[in-house]
C-alpha cells in the first residue's frame, strides 16, 4: 500500500530558508509545492500596477474581484510557479518594491481570506508542503507536520542579498536588513493572523545547519508522522 500523504505546514520570519526546505522535500516525497508568500506578493503587483488604494476598502474588494491566480509546476526549476491573470509573474513579484509594499497588503483582511481560502482547497489533495507566516494556525491547523523555523538576522540578511544579486536586482545589503526587520515587525504585530508559532509546531533553527543537515533532520520527523499516520490508514482499507 502506498504511504499515506500528509500535509507539511512550514512557518517562520522571512528569509529563513523556508521555500529551499519545502522545495527540497516536495522533491523527495513526490509533494506539491505552495509557495503562499508568492500569492500575496502577486496580489501587491497586481494592487502596485493599478493603482489600488489600500485604505479603501471597495478598492481593495474590487481589484480582489478581478484577481484570478494559479501556480503551474516548472519541471527545469523543479517548483510551480505563480501566474496573475494568465501571466506568469515570478520575475517581478521578488523585486523590492513588491517586498516593500507586500507587509501592509497581507495584513489586509479581505485579502487575506481572498488568499486562504485558495490555500485550504489547494490542501483537501492532500501530499503538500506549505509554507508561509500562518499555514500551520489558520490555514492548516490540522496538519500533520508543523515547522517553525529561524534563523539569526544577520544570516537572513546575507542570503537575501544573495539572492538578490544572483537575480540581478539593485538594492544595497543595507536595504535589505531594513526591509526584512521592516517585514518581520508587522508580519508579527498585525491583527490578522500574525505570525506565530502554532503550539504543536517543531521548531527549526537553521543558522548552524548546511541544506543536507537541515534536510535530513525534517525528513525523520516526516517519516515519523507518515508512520503514524499508516495505521489509520490500515484500520480504514
Ligand atoms: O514568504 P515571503 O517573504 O515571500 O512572503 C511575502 C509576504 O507575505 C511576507 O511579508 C508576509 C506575507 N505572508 C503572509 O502574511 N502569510 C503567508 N502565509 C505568507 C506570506
Amino acid at each position: 500500500m502506498a504511504a499515506p500523504k500528509i500535509i507539511i505546514a512550514i512557518d517562520g520570519y522571512s528569509s529563513c530558508g523556508k521555500s529551499t526546505l519545502a522545495r527540497q522535500l516536495a522533491a523527495q516525497l513526490g509533494y506539491n509545492y505552495i509557495d503562499s508568500g508568492a500569492m500575496y506578493r502577486a496580489v501587491t503587483l497586481y494592487f502596485l500596477r493599478n493603482g489600488v488604494d489600500l485604505s479603501n476598502p471597495a478598492q481593495v474588494d474590487s481589484a480582489l474581484g478581478s484577481i484570478h491566480l494559479h501556480f503551474e509546476y516548472n519541471a527545469s526549476r523543479s517548483k510551480s510557479e505563480i501566474f496573475l491573470n494568465d501571466e506568469n509573474v515570478e520575475r517581478f513579484i521578488r523585486d523590492l518594491i513588491v517586498a516593500e509594499k507586500v507587509s501592509e497588503v497581507a495584513a489586509i483582511r479581505e485579502v487575506r481570506k481572498f488568499a486562504v481560502a485558495q490555500q485550504q482547497q489547494m490542501g483537501k489533495k492532500r501530499g503538500i508542503v506549505m509554507d508561509g507566516r500562518d499555514i500551520g494556525t489558520v490555514v492548516f491547523p490540522d496538519a500533520e507536520l508543523k515547522i517553525f523555523m529561524t534563523a539569526d538576522l544577520e544570516i537572513r540578511v546575507k542570503r537575501r542579498f544573495e539572492e538578490l544579486c544572483e537575480s540581478g536586482q539593485e538594492g544595497t545589503l543595507e536595504d535589505v536588513q531594513h526591509n526584512l526587520a521592516m517585514r518581520d515587525y508587522i508580519d508579527s504585530n498585525r491583527e490578522e493572523s500574525p505570525l506565530r508559532q502554532a503550539a504543536d509546531a517543531l521548531i527549526l533553527d537553521n543558522s548552524g545547519l548546511s541544506r543536507e543537515e537541515q534536510l535530513e533532520k525534517v525528513l525523520a520527523w516526516v517519516h515519523e508522522r507518515v508512520a503514524k499516520q499508516q495505521p489509520l490508514l490500515n484500520k480504514l482499507s
